[in-house]
This record gives structure tokens, C-alpha cells and sequence, in this order.
């Protein structure tokens, strides 16, 4: 998933006009944009969504923002969603592994009950949203099959520090938000699973958005989140491999090919070795999603 766009479940239009945005992912959100008197419509018109949705031929893969744990709205949300079936859902203010553990079995129960094969509905685990949740970012191996990404958010996290920013005057994020954005890197590699960015919430801003998803796509993140749909192909665009790099990846793998056995090898004069080989197959393997 390169982009993923999030979508208030309350806004018929907006959920109409995002399945053909091009995002590869659309997150129809029931936390954060959704006031408390509206959530219990939110929910149903989620549900109603990905029922329909679910069945177009060529549609984006469909994920539910609940909300977290601490509100005691999560269960009745994933009661009413999870019937709907959809391809996963996104737990924000996640806690680490456990948190993960404790939506896997949640989801089960609700699978069964609706029945819908065990595991069919992924997790993607929002993980820097509080201060104890950084302490956990390393905790996620291991926790669930169904645990697809993790990604990372600065806009809580800002709240529970008592920040009174968390960028800088040229909109570039300061320390503590950096380290939280480093620990989702880290700890998404450190379980196997994808890094997705977080949003820039200025959505006017074009450069802004190319500059921070080319940032992240050179440190290690292989897709990010959008609020608006102008932000799709600018993402979609900086997360494809471009021609010269799935070039450089074949040149490399084919030159490991040429020689087997053999732990490093040159080409025009540049040494490669095994992280060089394992790169090159990540890149190939995106080009080809
Ligand atoms: N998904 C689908 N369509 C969207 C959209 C989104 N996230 N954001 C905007 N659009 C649509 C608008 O409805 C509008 O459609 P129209 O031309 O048919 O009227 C068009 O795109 C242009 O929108 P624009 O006028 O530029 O923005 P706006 O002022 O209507 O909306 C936001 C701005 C921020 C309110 C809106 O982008 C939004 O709701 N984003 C998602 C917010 C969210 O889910 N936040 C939670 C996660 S951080
Ligand atoms: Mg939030």
C-alpha cells in the first residue's frame, strides 16, 4: 500500500469520491474526525460503505479506523464493521504488542460470529500516539499474523507530551516526533512489516508533501497516509520504483545470479553485497505490486 487515504465515515460524498482517487488504501475513519455524538452514525454508515464497496472489481483495500481502546467505543465499533468485512482495521493509540494481541482476539470473536474465515481481517497499528507507546515500539514481533503495518502519528503524541508545536518555523518535525517516526521504522522492520509515513495535514502545500514522502521512502517507509485526494498521486508517484531503479535492482540481482556463492560483487566499479541483494528484491517486488 503506497497511499492510503483517510476518509471521515460520516461524509457520504467524500467516501464516493475517494474509491476513485487512485489511493491504493482508503481508511474510513471513525476516531478522531468524527465527533462523540455522531459516532454511533459513523459506524453505520461505515458498515454500509465497505458492504458495497467490498464488491467493486477494481477498488482500493478498505480499512476502519476505530477508536482506541482507552474510549470503550472500539467493540461496538468493530461489532458493527466487522460483519461488513473489511480488509483491515487501523488501531490508533496502539500500545504495543499487546494492544495488537488484544485486537486479534477481538476480531476472532467477531469473525466467528459473522462467519468470516479466522484472520481474514488485518491490523494496522498506530504506534507512536503516546508517550508509553514509544517505550513499546519494539514489541510488535511477534504479536499477530494479522499485523500488516505500523505507522506512526505526531498530532496526539504533541497533546500527551504538552508540546505547543511539533514542527519547526519550515514545517520540519522537532526531536521528539522524529524519534517517534525512527521507532515506527524501526519497530515495523524489527516485526516484518510494512512502515507507512504519517500525513501532512497541510494539504495545499505540494513541495511539503513530495519533500516528506521523498524523506521517507529514502529512510525505509514504503507508502503514506493522505487526508485529501491532491495528495494521492504525488505519493503513489514518489513510492513506485521509478525505471532507473528497478534497473539498478535487476543489474544487481542478476549480477548475485552470475555468480553463485559468491557473498559480494562489483558492478561499474561499486561493490555489492547481501544487504544490497536483499534491497534490490524489496525494490523488484514493489515494482511488481
Ligand atoms: N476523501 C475524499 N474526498 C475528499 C477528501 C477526502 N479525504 N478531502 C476532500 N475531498 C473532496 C471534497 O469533498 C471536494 O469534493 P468536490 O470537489 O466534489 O466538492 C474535493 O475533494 C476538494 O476538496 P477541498 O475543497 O479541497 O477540501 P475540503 O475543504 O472540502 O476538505 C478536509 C478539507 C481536510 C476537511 C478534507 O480533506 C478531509 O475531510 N480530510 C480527511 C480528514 C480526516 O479523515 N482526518 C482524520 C485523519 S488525520
Ligand atoms: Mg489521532
Amino acid at each position: 500500500m503506497r497511499s492510503l487515504l483517510f476518509v471521515p465515515a460520516d461524509a457520504a460524498k467524500k467516501l464516493d469520491k475517494a474509491m476513485t482517487s487512485g489511493a491504493d488504501a482508503l481508511i474510513v475513519d471513525l476516531e478522531d474526525s468524527i465527533p462523540a455524538p455522531g459516532k454511533a452514525d459513523a459506524r453505520l454508515s461505515a458498515a454500509a460503505f465497505i458492504r458495497d464497496a467490498v464488491t467493486a472489481t477494481h477498488r482500493p483495500r478498505l480499512l476502519v479506523r476505530i477508536n482506541g481502546f482507552a474510549t470503550g467505543l472500539a467493540d461496538a465499533d468493530l461489532d458493527t464493521v466487522v460483519p461488513a468485512r473489511p480488509d483491515a482495521i487501523m488501531l490508533p493509540k496502539a500500545e504495543g504488542g499487546a494492544d495488537v494481541v488484544r485486537a486479534d482476539a477481538k476480531l476472532s470473536a467477531r469473525e466467528a460470529m459473522a462467519a468470516l474465515p479466522d484472520g481474514c481481517i488485518r491490523i494496522v497499528a498506530i504506534a507512536t500516539e503516546t508517550a508509553t507507546a514509544l517505550f513499546l515500539a519494539g514489541t510488535y514481533c511477534g504479536a499477530s499474523e494479522r499485523l500488516a503495518a505500523l505507522t506512526w502519528g505526531a498530532e496526539d503524541l504533541s497533546a500527551e507530551l504538552g508540546a505547543e508545536a511539533n514542527r519547526d518555523g519550515d514545517g520540519r518535525f522537532l526531536d521528539p516526533y522524529r524519534l517517534a517516526r525512527a521507532l515506527c521504522l524501526a519497530g515495523a522492520a524489527a516485526a516484518r512489516v510494512q512502515a507507512i509515513d504519517t500525513v501532512t495535514v497541510d494539504f495545499r502545500n505540494a513541495a511539503a508533501l513530495r519533500r516528506e514522502t521523498e524523506e521517507a521512502r529514502r529512510d525505509g517507509f514504503t507508502g503514506k497516509m493522505a487526508i485529501h485526494p491532491a495528495q494521492v498521486p504525488i505519493i503513489n508517484e514518489v513510492f513506485t520504483p521509478s525505471a532507473a531503479a528497478v534497473a539498478q535492482a535487476r543489474a544487481v540481482v542478476a549480477a548475485f545470479e552470475a555468480n553463485p556463492g559468491k557473498g559480494t560483487v562489483g558492478i561499474d566499479g561499486v561493490m555489492y553485497d547481501r544487504p544490497h541483494l536483499e534491497r534490490a528484491r524489496q525494490v523488484l517486488a514493489r515494482a511488481q505490486a
